[in-house]
């Protein structure tokens, strides 16, 4: 066990260099919070896989907790985004990593319905309006054992949460425990993440 406990602060280690404040920089919209970008970390550093699919890029923030283990254990990672903006702010915070990602300037909706590729790992951080629609299109880019991870499993308790995306997110929540595509549990830290194996 202790093994364990030395291994996990190690591999932590790499998130305690990645500032979020340094990749944040002036983009300051909801995201991964220090603990789960950790739990991140410790999954990949577990989990392994070899092909990794964001939706949602953002600041870049997952993507660099992601790229640090994929530079380490030659994974390949897709990341996609709506706003140009963000894809070009991140391909330049992120230069050292280019070989490693691919930047998908598109709706993930259409990225993941004509997708032809299988993921180990995907991380579902884009429109949460979207997210039960899109459910069925991101299990068919997984096999069996697949993990997705959804973020703000759990916004609808913190103050700041409009009703619609409250409304949204109970809905989401509620398909995806019912659900038969995946075998979930909440990562209850910050605003929550579902952490799913594909059935
Ligand atoms: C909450 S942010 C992602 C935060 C990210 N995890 C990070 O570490 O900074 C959501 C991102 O999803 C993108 N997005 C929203 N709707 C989208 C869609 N339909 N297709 C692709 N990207 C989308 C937004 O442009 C935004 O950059």
């Amino acid at each position: 066990m202790n093994e364990i406990h030395k291994y996990i602060n190690e591999i932590n280690q790499h998130t305690e260099n990645i500032s979020r404040e340094k990749i944040l920089g002036d983009i300051l919209g909801p995201t991964f919070g220090k603990f789960l970008g950790s739990f991140v970390n410790v999954l990949l550093y577990m989990n392994r896989p070899k092909e990794i699919l964001e939706l949602g890029l953002g600041s870049g923030y997952v993507t660099s907790i992601i790229a640090e283990y994929a530079d380490i254990f030659s994974a390949s990672i897709t990341t996609v985004d709506i706003s140009k903006e963000k894809i070009d702010r991140a391909k330049l915070a992120l230069s050292k990593y280019s070989e490693y990602i691919d930047y998908q300037h598109i709706d993930m909706k259409d990225y993941i319905r004509n997708s032809k590729k299988t993921f180990d790992l995907i991380i579902q951080d884009s429109d949460p309006f979207s997210y039960k629609e899109t459910l069925i299109d991101i299990a068919k880019l997984q096999i069996k054992g697949g993990v997705l991870l959804v973020h703000d499993a759990t916004v609808v308790d913190q103050i700041y949460c409009p009703s619609d995306l409250k409304k949204v997110i109970n809905e989401f929540n509620l398909y995806l425990k019912q659900s038969h595509l995946y075998t979930t549990s909440l990562i209850d830290l910050e605003d929550g993440l579902w952490f799913c194996v594909r059935n």
